[in-house]
């Protein structure tokens, strides 16, 4: 077994610092830059935890590693569901501590002949925005609009009859049911469950929001191992926005998830922070400052002391299937950041002799998704659409099934 050497400028941790005092591999600050990494093995052994601790310390915090409770209850189901073309089935999922069970929802293809892959995503506004679906639960703390639930006002982020024709199930659950989407000091959610005696917020070096959304994504993925009517090693995590940074968070550190998707996903997701277009390290810790860790408010008008970009989240999918999704007008998400993003990690995937991103960004609506690392710009504002979904379902068609 080979032996190395690591020397490196960030604090690591147990096996790191032993694995450090013997080796041959040099390990320095890897920047904005494409990652260029000796052998797979090098990336498993060395790069891949280096990089693993840098993004947990230091911009997302870490997620507990004890467990809590949890219990999963089917409280509805029904055939027939989106006129016959599905099986709806909605689960409570009941997280010890928490008074408010956590509502997943899934839409199953009928008559499917087997477990079926699914995409599963985090949703905004509510379970029951997602569809106009009568009967849909509505997420606890989601908006009501005299005292109605807005019942499918989010569906064009959602084509779930589309999704489910195309012999995927959709699974999906509302953030603000998991983590309520403000800042109050980390009272609600989950993070008191994991306090140790006497602690009242999560340590700088603790999650965040996105980390307890990121963790909810594999407590559902938990409930889909044990679903019959699920293959669960054909799940694809994806999400919107600061919810495409969950789902990227999710992906680096769970690796069932086994295609990961990024939509529109900007600053502290799939862009570069050190070109510093559109949404700084700055401002999003101004405006959302539960999301990361308190660490990562080191970087606030410091991006060039990062470690390591985002090229290095996106390289931890590897060689799991990842795709990164831009749109024209979001400037605010830098959609040449994140294809920079994309392409600085693809070398990662060549190591394993798959294909990734090369050349320039591809112009509008021509989508790459031929290799490991897909990539399109949509035209059009900061959202998700019909047209990417379409993307995401053929690059899972290619990947599952070779089609
Ligand atoms: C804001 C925020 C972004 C985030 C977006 C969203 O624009 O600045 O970082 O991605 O909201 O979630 O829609």
């Amino acid at each position: 077994m080979k032996r190395y050497i690591i020397a490196f400028a960030l604090l690591l941790v147990g096996t790191l610092c032993a694995r450090a005092q013997e080796s041959s591999v040099i390990v320095s600050k890897y920047g904005s830059e494409p990652l260029k990494i000796g052998s797979v093995e090098e990336w498993e052994q060395v790069h891949r935890p280096v990089i693993m601790n840098f993004f947990e310390q230091e911009v997302y915090g870490l997620t507990p590693l004890r467990q809590v409770g949890i219990t999963y209850e089917v409280v509805e189901e029904a055939q027939g569901a989106l006129g016959g073309k599905a099986i709806r089935r909605q689960v409570a999922m009941h997280i010890d501590g928490m008074e408010t069970p956590v509502y997943i929802l899934m839409y199953i293809p009928a008559n499917a002949k087997g477990p079926v892959p699914a995409f599963l995503g985090m949703n905004f506004k509510g379970n029951h925005q997602i569809n106009p679906d009568e009967a849909i639960i509505p997420s606890p703390n989601a908006p009501v609009t005299k005292g109605e639930p807005l019942r499918g006002a989010a569906s064009s982020r959602w084509p779930v009859e589309y999704v489910v024709e195309s012999g995927y199930a959709v699974v999906t659950l509302n953030r603000d049911n998991v983590d309520p989407d403000f800042d109050d000091g980390f009272k609600n959610g989950p993070h008191p469950l994991f306090y140790t005696q006497g602690q009242t917020a999560p340590k700088a070096n603790e999650w965040g929001t996105i980390g307890a959304w990121a963790w909810s994504l594999s407590r559902v993925m938990d409930y889909l191992q044990t679903d019959k009517d699920i293959d669960s090693n054909k799940v694809a995590v994806l999400g919107h926005s600061r919810l495409g940074k969950t789902a990227l968070w999710a992906g680096a550190q769970d690796q069932r998830f086994a295609i990961v998707i990024s939509n529109d996903s900007g600053c502290g997701g799939a862009a570069l922070s050190n070109r510093e277009v559109g949404e700084s390290v700055e401002v999003i810790n101004r405006s959302f400052p539960h999301w990361f860790c308190d660490n990562y408010n080191k970087y606030r008008n410091n991006e060039s002391a990062l470690f390591i970009d985002q090229q290095g989240l996106i390289a931890l999918m590897a060689p799991r299937p990842v795709y990164v999704a831009s749109a024209t007008l979001d400037q605010w998400a830098d959609p040449v950041g994140e294809y920079l993003s994309a392409l600085y990690a693809s070398p990662v995937y060549e190591l394993y002799g798959l294909k990734g991103l090369v050349g320039p960004q591809p112009a509008p609506d021509s989508p790459v998704r031929s290799g490991h690392v897909g990539y399109h710009l949509r035209t059009g504002k900061h959202d998700i659409n019909i047209y990417d979904w379409q993307q995401y379902v053929a690059f899972a068609n290619m990947h599952f099934f070779g089609k």
